[in-house]
């Protein structure tokens, strides 16, 4: 593994995404214990997409499933598409399968955001989910995961997307012109609050990107992963060796 800082953050290079998600299980338990032992609960929003899932399983497997930390812990999202929880593209339905199921988080802890309303009135209830449990600590989630597009968007905030201007609301429903869907998406102003952020990138496709954005000048409403920088809060890149083949 190799370990170097870039803009401020911590890049770690793990071999391939199964080393990357070995590591990602260790410091999201470490994040748990260290928030519950600070603050009595553990509040994470988990990414979507398809890098997480391997992170997931691994947490959901014997070692892990079993820690008590779980009952302590506040499960949101960074972001969701706007279909049913049962629908194959739900980021919810994905971690029910690969985590939520194996783990003891009492039910009434899960917030998942509700991908089937109409997604602005979706985005305002997440908004008062989000009040009700993190006004107290500052809007600060314990740990927010983050994964990112071969074109720079993180959550669901793609390029040029107005939802990067938002400067007040904790929650938008951005409508995607690349995809022709909406979307539920923290905002900037929210993620950067997060006592702690890791980035989950994996693969070959993601080097052009992964290096413009550690190593470039990134415009970043070009590339909104750039615009990822915690106020007041630890970054680490999780990267694999593909993800990461185009930077020196
Ligand atoms: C989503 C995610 C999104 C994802 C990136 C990377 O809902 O799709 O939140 O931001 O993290 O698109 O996706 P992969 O992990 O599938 O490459």
């Amino acid at each position: 593994m190799k370990v170097l800082q870039k803009k401020g953050a911590r890049v770690e290079v793990w071999r391939d995404l199964a080393e990357l998600s070995g590591r990602a299980a260790e410091l999201f338990t470490s994040t748990a214990y260290d928030s519950i032992a600070a603050e009595g609960v553990f509040n994470v929003a988990l990414s979507g997409g398809s890098t997480p899932k391997a992170l997931y399983t691994r947490l959901a497997s014997e070692g892990e499933s079993e820690s008590t930390a779980w009952l302590r812990t506040n499960v949101f999202w960074s972001d969701e598409r706007c279909v049913p929880p049962t629908d194959e593209q739900s980021n919810y339905r994905m971690a029910k399968e690969a985590l939520l199921d194996h783990v003891p988080v009492p039910p009434q802890q899960v917030h998942r955001m509700r991908g089937e309303d109409d997604p602005n009135i979706a985005a305002q209830a997440y908004a008062a989910t989000l009040a009700q449990h993190l006004a107290e600590r500052d809007y600060r989630f314990g740990l927010i995961l983050l994964g990112m597009g071969d074109d720079g968007h993180t959550a669901s905030l793609f390029p040029h997307s107005p939802a990067l201007d938002e400067t007040e609301k904790l929650v938008v429903a951005p409508f995607v012109n690349k995809l022709r869907v909406s979307r539920l998406t923290l905002t900037l102003p929210l993620i950067n609050r997060a006592s702690n952020i890791i980035f989950l990138v994996s693969g070959a496709t993601k080097a052009d990107t992964l290096q413009l954005i550690l190593e470039g000048d990134a415009d970043g409403r070009a590339l909104p992963a750039s615009l990822v920088q915690p106020t007041n809060g630890k970054l680490i890149w999780l990267v694999d060796e593909a993800a990461f083949a185009k930077i020196v």
